[in-house]
């Protein structure tokens, strides 16, 4: 493996050591092309989410991926990356069952991808798969909230933890994930005062989306930034760019060069 020593790679230790010293910043991809710019663009951390089943598969929740599709996307990702550590979403199905399946998704992902880290979702209902991943070396990244693979659980992509109940186990599954050893948790759609409560009591960093400010830092969905996702707006989202209407417009463009024959030109042929 060559290894380029003027880029100092970001590691799990890194993401820690930022805690209360600067704010993380973190972005999806999928793709080689994508995780190239998003990398060149200086991120610190690049998840390749089970989001890939929305915004590349098109599918209408995160469940249906597969683990052969989530490594894919991760190799991919990988081969662009240069600095940024990259995180792979366990998908559905692959970790929940038993600590075992657990340990052999995440395995796959780390040799089969090159990928950093994995991250799942939940708190005391995965303690065990969490414990065997750990134990065999793997770094994860929890994640609590709005967890998307329980949507049919949940019922409505709406703000989750505003009752006292939910509010209180997601505190109680913070302090856990924290006791396990995972190096960082994602929070998602929580109401920011909670957000900040649980930041202010964990040791690791918290990774917010949709949880306001004081997380120690935030993720968005590269094609929501980019506005790709041009009819997904929410509360929480900014749209940085409009590449929705740029494309279409540059796709209607080059359509009306090839049917004037403007397209291609003297200096576009041989
Ligand atoms: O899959 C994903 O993109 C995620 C982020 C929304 C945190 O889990």
């Amino acid at each position: 493996m060559s290894v380029n020593k003027e880029i100092k790679r970001i590691t799990t230790e890194t993401i820690r050591s930022m805690k209360g010293a600067e704010k993380i910043s973190m972005l999806t991809s999928y793709d080689f092309t994508i995780a190239q710019m998003v990398d060149a663009g200086g991120i610190d951390a690049i998840l390749v989410g089970d989001s890939a089943s929305n915004v590349m598969a098109g599918h209408e929740t995160t469940l249906p991926i597969t683990l052969d599709q989530m490594i894919y996307h991760a190799q991919s990702v990988v081969r662009a990356v240069k600095r940024a550590l990259v995180i792979v979403d366990l998908p559905f199905g692959t970790y929940q069952s038993d600590p075992q399946r657990a340990l052999d998704s995440a395995v796959r992902i780390m040799k089969e991808s090159g990928a950093h880290a994995v991250k799942l979702e939940g708190g005391l209902e995965v303690e065990k798969s969490i414990k065997k991943i750990l134990n065999a070396g793997i770094p994860v990244m929890g994640h609590l909230g709005l967890t998307p693979q329980s949507i049919y659980q949940f019922g409505t992509y709406k703000v989750r933890a505003k009752e006292e109940e939910e509010a209180a186990k997601l505190m109680d599954d913070a302090h856990l994930l924290d006791s396990l050893g995972v190096f960082s948790l994602v929070m998602e759609k929580i109401p920011a005062a909670l957000a900040q409560k649980v930041t202010e009591n964990v040791s690791i960093p918290t990774i917010g989306i949709g949880a306001g400010p004081h997380c120690d830092g935030q993720v968005l969905v590269v094609h929501d930034m980019l506005g790709m996702t041009h009819e997904f707006k929410p509360k929480f989202l900014r749209q940085y760019l409009n590449l929705y209407d740029d494309i279409t417009d540059a796709v209607k463009r080059y359509v009306e060069d090839v049917k004037n024959v403007n397209f291609p030109n003297e200096s576009e042929q041989y």
